[in-house]
């Protein structure tokens, strides 16, 4: 039976079929860079500098690899660290190099990027103080030196007469001392580039198959195997049948020409 000419369509279809999966899910994985081992996985929107080209992608998303780190470099504040990208939730997480989030929320500016802050964001001013204050307020150290003090309050609140401001910035979360992580509040989220035309959404569809890993391919592969197997087979089995039916003839007829 498996010198069967079906059998062997079919054997050949599946052979295909896998192959198309393969491939289909290799260049998926491909898509996606590192900048090291480890690192986070670089794949649209983002794309790397360097190393992949800019047709397929977007301005604002571009990364760096700084020795094995990931960098994103912002003209507002500098370069900060990539720690990872999670596509799914469009979220990003960056580290400051410098160790002061406060004064990454001071100056990083993201209304001409792609960014906004993952979290809620209430106006905050900075402010500036020759002396110290009150332990009611809470001195953000790494931004302040040798007789000055920089403070936080809610934009709302009175800046003590003594004091300069410095400014008022949109961001989630003000200084604590409990907390001065060099990533605490650091996460973005982002807004896919707006133009909408016919040629960039079809693309965005193609890729939206990448960014599901070959998963997508995959399934589409294993529906498409299941569908031809099942086709492979009703015809086998109707051949079958035929092929019975006209033995079964052929044996009437020898068996009438017997008697
Ligand atoms: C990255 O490089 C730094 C210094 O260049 C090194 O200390 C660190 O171990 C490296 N990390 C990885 C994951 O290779
Ligand atoms: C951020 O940049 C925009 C455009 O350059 C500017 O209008 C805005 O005032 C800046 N915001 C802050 C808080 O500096
Ligand atoms: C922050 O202040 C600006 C300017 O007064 C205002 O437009 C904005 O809505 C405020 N943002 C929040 C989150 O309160
Ligand atoms: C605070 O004031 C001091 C002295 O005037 C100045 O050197 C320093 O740069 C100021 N800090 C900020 C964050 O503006």
């Amino acid at each position: 039976m498996a010198s069967s000419p079906m059998a062997s369509i079919f054997l050949v279809m599946v052979f295909l079929s896998s192959i198309f999966i393969a491939t289909e899910a290799y260049r998926a994985s491909s898509r996606t860079v590192q900048c090291s081992h480890g690192g986070p996985g670089i794949q649209f929107p983002f794309w790397l500098e360097f190393r992949q080209s800019r047709d397929c992608n977007s301005p604002g998303f571009d990364l760096l690899c700084r020795g094995n780190a990931t960098v994103i470099r912002f003209p507002s504040y500098g370069d900060l660290v990539v720690k990872s990208i999670l596509y799914n939730t469009r979220k990003l997480n960056l580290i400051d190099p410098k160790s002061c989030v406060p004064e990454v929320f001071l100056n990083l500016n993201l209304s001409l990027t792609p960014f906004h802050y993952w979290y809620a964001v209430r106006n905050y001013t900075y402010f500036n103080c020759s002396a110290p204050l009150s332990n009611a307020f809470k001195e953000i150290p790494c931004l302040s030196g040798v007789g000055f003090h920089v403070y936080t309050v809610e934009s709302y609140l009175p800046v003590p007469g003594s004091c300069k401001k410095i400014k008022t910035v949109a961001i989630p979360f003000s200084y604590s001392p409990y907390i001065s992580d060099n990533s605490f509040g650091l996460g973005l989220t982002w807004d896919l580039p707006g133009r909408e035309s016919f040629a960039t959404k079809g693309h965005r569809h193609i890729l939206s198959i990448d960014r599901g890993n070959g998963k997508a391919v995959l399934s589409i592969g294993i529906v498409i195997v299941a569908l031809v197997a099942r086709a492979s087979v009703k015809i086998y089995r109707s051949r079958e049948l035929q092929k019975l039916k006209k033995e079964q003839e052929l044996e009437a007829q020898k068996l009438l020409a017997d008697s």
